[in-house]
């Protein structure tokens, strides 16, 4: 068999046909019930969280506010002002090194606090006390709109003492210790709860948050009266937005069916092992990764390059998820081009190993926008099934490195949603620029008005 045939062989595993797909569809919409149910929850793996914003911006929110935005690789401080149906806003991005994502809880939060002084300070807001949107892009439990308690770390980050902990009261501690800025924590918000805000505050027909870049999430809004475990709800009419957690859907093997031995290793290696397998199959943080160890396997078994790639493709991380994005954006024709790109990373190229790695990119890519459209379907018929009778035509805003960046996924998302969503619903997608950054800010307007 030639080296193509025998790559191809390889990379079927990857390919999914639309009966498969909404198998994924409908199992995940079984969870998406058990998550909000009394009964159901306890033994949940996509826990479907409360995000306490029962209602979306109406275009009247005004206000200064800060808003932070912690989740991805980097760190940003943003100042928002909210005014006249229009936002203007100035931001600095920071850092977030690796020692504070995987050290102590405090000097994660000292860090973050040290930057926000910085920006307030260069902004000439120091001696103003400011009210603070903070996104904090990780599943927690909330009671209110302006307390959040860790449940676990995802991605990348693993600080130690924070989980269990309110990281509203530990932000505002670390404030507290340096004094040198007076700021009010009013709101926190997950990033895809933020991004629908900022979305919806522009697009009236926005009713789901999507994020696909470092991490994957989705959330929505829900009937309160769907809500079964969540006591005390005021309004049997209202909605509440629920942020889904769905990177955690498969962690109670219902996605094994479709995890090929490279996810295995990619899970097995990971900061978080056997969690978050949804996210792991479709995230920026990861889709490099799972092309690296596909190449690897192929390099050993001589299917593609020559040994002498060997070191590098043993190298975790030496395939960014940037790599697959540009390699994509190449015709598998135009083999210069992708040669130019393995050069760079120190990997000697031929035009056969250019094909093969052409599609192995595009292979992984499209199971990731597939896996999310999958994901997609499934809210769109969930806000369906509350009025079956009337036809569905809804926004879904978006945020995201692999949105925003990869050049195949965005299209292959919105295609691929709506041949799975059925006859009576139509699922459009927004790119909402800073959505999550700018919907702290919307959620901390309506939450002191
Ligand atoms: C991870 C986090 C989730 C976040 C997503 C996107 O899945 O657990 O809270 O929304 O990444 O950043």
């Amino acid at each position: 068999m030639s080296e193509f045939r025998r790559a191809c062989e390889k990379v079927k595993q990857f390919m999914l046909g639309d009966n498969e797909l909404k198998t994924i569809r409908d199992r995940l919409l079984e969870n998406m019930r058990r998550g909000l149910d009394r009964e159901g929850v306890k033994d949940a793996k996509v826990k479907m969280l409360p995000s306490f914003v029962t209602h979306l911006p109406d275009g009247r929110e005004c206000g200064t506010f800060i808003a932070l935005d912690l989740g991805g690789t980097n760190f940003r401080v943003l100042l928002i002002d909210i005014n006249e149906e229009q936002i203007d806003m100035d931001s600095q991005i920071y850092r977030v090194p690796q020692e504070c994502m995987t050290g102590t809880g405090e000097a994660l939060f000292d860090h973050i606090a040290k930057c926000m002084s910085d920006f307030i300070n260069r902004m000439g807001f120091a001696d103003r006390n400011i009210a603070c949107g903070f996104t904090f892009s990780f599943p927690c439990e909330q009671n209110a709109i302006n307390s959040a308690s860790l449940i676990t770390w995802t991605k990348g980050f693993s600080a130690s003492g924070v989980a269990g902990k309110d990281v509203v009261a530990l932000l505002t501690e670390a404030v507290a210790r340096r004094g040198d800025i007076t700021v009010e924590i009013v709101a926190v918000v997950n990033d895809t709860v933020g991004t629908l805000m900022s979305c919806a505050f522009e697009d009236h027909a926005c009713q789901i948050g999507l994020i696909a870049g470092t991490g994957s999430n989705a959330c929505y809004m829900e009937k309160q009266s769907n809500i079964t475990k969540l006591d005390g709800l005021q309004d049997a009419d209202g909605k509440m937005c629920i942020n889904m957690e769905w990177g955690a859907f498969g962690d109670d093997g219902a996605l094994d069916e479709w995890t090929t031995e490279y996810d295995r290793i990619l899970d097995a290696n990971s900061v978080h092992p056997t969690k978050q397998r949804f996210e792991k199959m479709m995230a920026g943080m990861y889709l490099g990764e799972i092309v690296r160890l596909i190449l690897l396997d192929m390099c050993k078994e001589g299917i593609v390059f020559t040994d002498d790639a060997l070191p590098i493709l043993e190298t975790p991380e030496s395939f960014g998820t940037h790599m697959v994005s540009q390699i994509v954006d190449n015709q598998p024709r135009h083999f210069a081009a992708v040669q130019n790109i393995l050069a760079c990373a120190d990997i000697g190229a031929i035009r056969r190993d250019c094909e093969i790695v052409h599609m192995v990119c595009d292979a992984v890519s499209r199971r990731a926008s597939y896996m999310c459209a999958a994901g997609i379907s499934a809210i769109a018929i969930k806000i369906h099934q509350n009025r079956p009778d009337e036809y569905l035509d809804i926004t879904c805003g978006v945020d995201g490195s692999v949105y925003k960046k990869h050049p195949t996924f965005a299209k292959l998302l919105k295609v691929k949603t709506n041949e799975l969503v059925g006859l009576g619903i139509y699922v459009n997608f927004r790119l909402s620029h800073d959505g999550s950054g700018k919907g702290a800010a919307l959620v901390s307007a309506v939450s002191t008005r």
